[in-house]
């Protein structure tokens, strides 16, 4: 429910021009108001919450003094060296991230923006090297008895030069992380193939900020998706489903510099086209 305190409110209409699904409208007093009936397509987005220069509106019960100012943002420079420096880190010390570490890291996944402001996804965080020794004991029974079976030569003929690897019982697939984050959407959400890879990747750019190292774990989320064993220690809730893995922890690696990939860009007639190459 959205509601406006008419003696805040200046009618300046910021709130109505805001509101994506065009519910909220002047009412006859000219301060804007949900039509009943229209509640139900309302996204609750909060956009009229903090588009209100007067801090009029209260959105499903969220007042305007619950929410943060408008605080300073890292510069245009900062910001290119983050995503530049960024790498997958594949070495990692072999001890857990201090737990005050991992409560911040988690703090601003209430702010992921989701299709449709779905806001369901659900996180399941492993805080311990012990819980994660679980899961890498499970993915190397696995992993052997798909090759034993020949099942990997059908599903990912690659996995020869892997063999020797997994065979000495190497951790190819959570390499050696002391913690992983897996991000999971119910199967009606709208957009449940990318909400939790953009989760994932708010997150990895904000562990480069605490100091903490992450990997992408495309591999994990086949495995948790063929394997109920792997499935069934995450707990997700009913109708949920897998979509992205991401290992971290504190990296045993330091970069002397920032790769260079290569890009050419070429724009005509207004267009710009600008296409990644090795
Ligand atoms: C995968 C994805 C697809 C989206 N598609 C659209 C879209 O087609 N049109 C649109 O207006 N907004 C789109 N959005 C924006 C969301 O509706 C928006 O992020 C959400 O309502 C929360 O609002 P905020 O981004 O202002 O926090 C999309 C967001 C995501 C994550
Ligand atoms: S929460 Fe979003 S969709 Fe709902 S009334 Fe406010 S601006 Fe409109
Ligand atoms: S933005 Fe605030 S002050 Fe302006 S019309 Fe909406 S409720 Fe009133």
């Amino acid at each position: 429910m959205i509601a406006v305190d008419a003696e805040k409110c200046v009618r300046c209409g910021a709130c109505v021009r805001d509101c994506i699904v065009e519910v909220l409208k002047p009412g006859a007093d000219g301060v804007p108001c949900v039509a009943s009936g229209e509640e139900r397509f309302c996204l609750n987005c909060q956009h009229c919450l903090a588009v209100c220069p007067q801090g009029a509106v209260v959105c499903n019960g969220v007042t305007p003094e619950e929410c943060a100012g408008i605080g300073p943002l890292p510069g245009a420079a900062e910001l290119f060296n983050l995503l530049r420096q960024r790498r997958s880190i594949r070495q990692y010390r072999p001890e857990n991230l201090e737990p005050e570490i991992i409560d911040r890291l988690v703090e601003p996944l209430a702010w992921i923006p989701t299709g449709c402001n779905d806001h369901r996804l659900f996180f399941t965080v492993i805080r311990e090297q012990r819980e994660m020794a679980f899961f890498r004991a499970e993915m190397s029974r696995q992993l052997n008895l798909l090759i034993r079976t020949g099942i990997m030569r059908l599903v990912y003929p690659g996995y020869k030069r892997y063999l020797e690897e997994i065979a000495g019982g190497k951790d190819v697939v959570f390499r050696n992380a002391p913690h992983m984050i897996v991000a999971a959407t119910p199967r009606s959400a709208p957009c449940k193939e990318a909400d939790p890879w953009i989760a994932l990747s708010y997150f990895d750019l904000f562990a480069q900020t605490l100091g903490v190292g992450t990997c992408w774990c495309g591999f994990a989320v086949h495995a948790f998706r063929w394997n109920r064993r792997l499935r069934k220690r995450l707990n997700l809730p009913p109708g949920y489903r897998i979509g992205a893995v991401m290992l971290f922890g504190k990296p045993d690696v330091q970069y002397a510099r920032a790769a260079h990939p290569r890009q050419t860009v070429r724009t005509s007639d207004g267009v710009m086209h600008v296409r990644q190459s090795q």
